[in-house]
């Protein structure tokens, strides 16, 4: 796996590269849950979660407030939000099923069609209004919060035999949730 820390460079990259990074990042993670197996599909499902956690989140505090901000965007930003809340209430279904569930794949096939369709969305009608009109160093200081969340996102326990119960996924999607976000909150009032 690659030093996400060493992608996440604030100094290099501006948030549209960032957000743009973790879209391509969470289709691949996509690909590793499909073709998993047992022990390795839990693991590989928890990375999912996590990404997307601090991803749609870390969005939902910085950019779609943003866009709000940069013109007429409410109703395309309104559908951004819902788009995310139907692919929150699929995660949500997946994690309590769990991995071995009847039905999972049906489930992880639904969840990653309406994800990657809102990412599309994103980088069609969103992401070109942040370039277009927010200053780049604007950009670059959001990098610097985004940063910040993924760093405090609980990464899943080393694997072995004792993490099975132990993961993410068994474990508050709802924490994850509130920690990025207090973590986004935090970072983007002393850059803001
Ligand atoms: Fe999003
Ligand atoms: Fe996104």
């Amino acid at each position: 796996m690659p030093d996400r820390e060493a992608v996440l460079d604030p100094r290099t990259e501006d948030v549209v590269d960032l957000l743009l990074l973790q879209h391509a990042r969470i289709e691949e993670q996509f690909l590793l849950v499909t073709g998993a197996t047992g022990e390795a599909r839990k693991q590989a499902f928890d990375d999912l979660v996590r990404l997307l956690a601090v991803h749609e989140t870390a969005e939902e505090e910085l950019i779609h407030p943003l866009s709000r901000t940069l013109g007429d965007n409410d109703a395309m930003v309104e559908d951004r939000l819902a788009e995310e809340r139907l692919a929150k209430e699929t995660l949500t279904e997946l994690i309590d099923a769990g991995v071995d569930a009847e039905g999972f794949d049906t489930g992880l096939l639904l969840l990653r069609t309406s994800v990657l369709e809102h990412a599309r969305h994103e980088e069609r009608y969103e992401f070109p209004h942040l370039r277009a009109h927010v200053p780049a160093e604007r950009l670059q200081r959001l990098a610097t919060a985004f940063a910040a969340a993924e760093k405090v996102a609980p990464t899943r326990p080393h694997p072995g035999a004792e993490s099975a119960k132990a993961n993410i996924a068994g474990g508050p999607i709802l924490a994850v949730v509130d920690r990025v976000r207090d973590a986004v909150r935090r970072a983007a009032d002393g850059k803001g």
